[in-house]
């Protein structure tokens, strides 16, 4: 009877305190492009003239989501997966009434394939912009899987040198050779989500000016929310995305040129979230036989931006690598919202910079192929 009484004090005392549970904010310093304008300029300059982005960057403080508490994840990873549904859908998550204000992008484009979901807090004073990742099955199938092959896979997403199937672009020059040239021309091209994005957030930035604007996604959004959160300086979160530090130095992106300079990419203003038994952020989804090539995608990259939260279900819950663990609905259910002290006492482990990471290591890179190979024919010929 006793225990009974303390059981309830005790669950109505845990549920007043959830009650008062709130989304959190910290501050955090990025580099931003001073013009938003110039850096498309510049990004369109570099597919034709050489690789020079003469942006000025301003090095500012601004209001960021705090990653170190776990429901401000847990909302950031609903918002994420409410990039795959339209509001009222079975796969829609309920946010906090601050978000209710929310309004789907790209939705009525079927080609494109770039879509997301806007929310937008009541006095307008922040912005979260989620981004879609990839969908197996859908209209935007194919354009999902060329971006995730031309923007995760070594070397146009031969699946290794062997092979001779399908690949998205024509760069390989055999012995395990990558052309670089031709991998940043075939980068450029407009049937890239990154170049979609980087139109869509000018108008974001057109509607909202004085707001603060974050990016979120899950998988291939991601890591185009890390991608673009790095060229403009937003605040970006992303949950088990494959390493996109190679696609941000081949992609010839405009990024602040102090990561350049030091190396150092743990200056993005990027958080990933992954955990151990999802093969995909691990680059380990590889091999002819894995579910990923059977499936025709080449994810092989691993290295990521800015710093990682890094789940270990593996060591801590026993689970298996399998990649039935990656959809954003069994990170939200089984990692984000529960109560499972992940590290010295802590919910949400430290962010981390990834150190002494490498990607494709197996390959060679260079400059082996003659020049101005029309790789345009190429893409569109996957696309049709
Ligand atoms: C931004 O850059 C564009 C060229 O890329 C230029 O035309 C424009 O004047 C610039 N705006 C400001 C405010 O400097
Ligand atoms: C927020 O922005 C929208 C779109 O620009 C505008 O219609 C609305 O009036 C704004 N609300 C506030 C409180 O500023
Ligand atoms: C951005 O706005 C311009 C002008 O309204 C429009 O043409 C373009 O399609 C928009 N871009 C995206 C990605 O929505
Ligand atoms: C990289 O930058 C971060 C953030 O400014 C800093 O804390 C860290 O010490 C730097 N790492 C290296 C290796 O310089
Ligand atoms: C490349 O191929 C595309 C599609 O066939 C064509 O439209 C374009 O003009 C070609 N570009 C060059 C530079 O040959």
């Amino acid at each position: 009877m006793r225990s009974l009484l303390f059981i309830s004090l005790f669950l109505s005392l845990r549920s007043a305190l959830a009650a008062a549970i709130v989304f959190k904010t910290r501050s955090i310093d990025v580099w931003r492009p001073r013009n938003y304008t110039a850096v498309s300029d510049a990004r369109t300059a570099s597919a034709i003239q050489e690789k020079c982005h003469r942006l000025q960057w301003d090095r500012l403080s601004v209001k960021a989501p705090d990653v170190t508490d776990q429901y401000t994840l847990a909302q950031l990873g609903r918002m994420a997966a409410n990039a795959y549904a339209l509001p009222g859908a079975p796969n829609w998550w309920n946010l906090d009434p601050i978000w209710s204000s929310s309004f789907p992008i790209g939705w009525e484009n079927p080609i494109d394939g770039f879509r997301g979901h806007v929310f937008v807090n009541p006095d307008n004073t922040t912005v979260v912009l989620s981004i879609k990742g990839t969908t197996l099955n859908g209209p935007t199938s194919k354009a999902d899987k060329l971006n995730d092959n031309l923007m995760f896979s070594c070397c146009c997403a031969r699946v290794d040198f062997t092979w001779v199937f399908r690949t998205v672009c024509d760069c390989y020059a055999k012995h395990s050779r990558c052309d670089n040239t031709c991998l940043s021309e075939s980068l450029v091209k407009d049937s890239l989500f990154y170049n979609t994005g980087l139109d869509l957030i000018g108008n974001i930035t057109t509607l909202f000016p004085d707001s603060d604007i974050w990016l979120v996604g899950h998988s291939l959004g991601g890591a185009l929310a890390s991608l673009l959160g790095t060229t403009y300086g937003l605040p970006a979160v992303a949950f088990e995305s494959p390493g996109e530090r190679l696609a941000s130095t081949r992609l010839d992106i405009p990024i602040p040129p102090e990561i350049i300079t030091t190396g150092n990419y743990s200056l993005a203003p990027v958080t990933h979230i992954y955990h151990t038994a999802d093969p995909i952020p691990q680059g380990t989804c590889t091999g002819r036989a894995s579910p990923c090539a059977q499936a025709g995608y080449a994810l092989e990259t691993r290295c990521h931006l800015g710093t990682s939260i890094v789940y270990d279900t593996v060591g801590r819950l026993k689970w298996s690598v399998d990649i039935r663990t990656h959809p954003i609905k069994e990170v939200i259910n089984r990692i984000l919202e529960q109560e499972i002290w992940w590290e010295f006492g802590r919910q949400v482990p430290r962010a981390r910079a990834e150190e002494d990471c490498a990607d494709c290591d197996q390959w060679e890179f260079g400059d082996y192929l003659p020049p101005a190979e029309n790789t345009t024919f190429v893409v569109q010929k996957i696309l049709e």
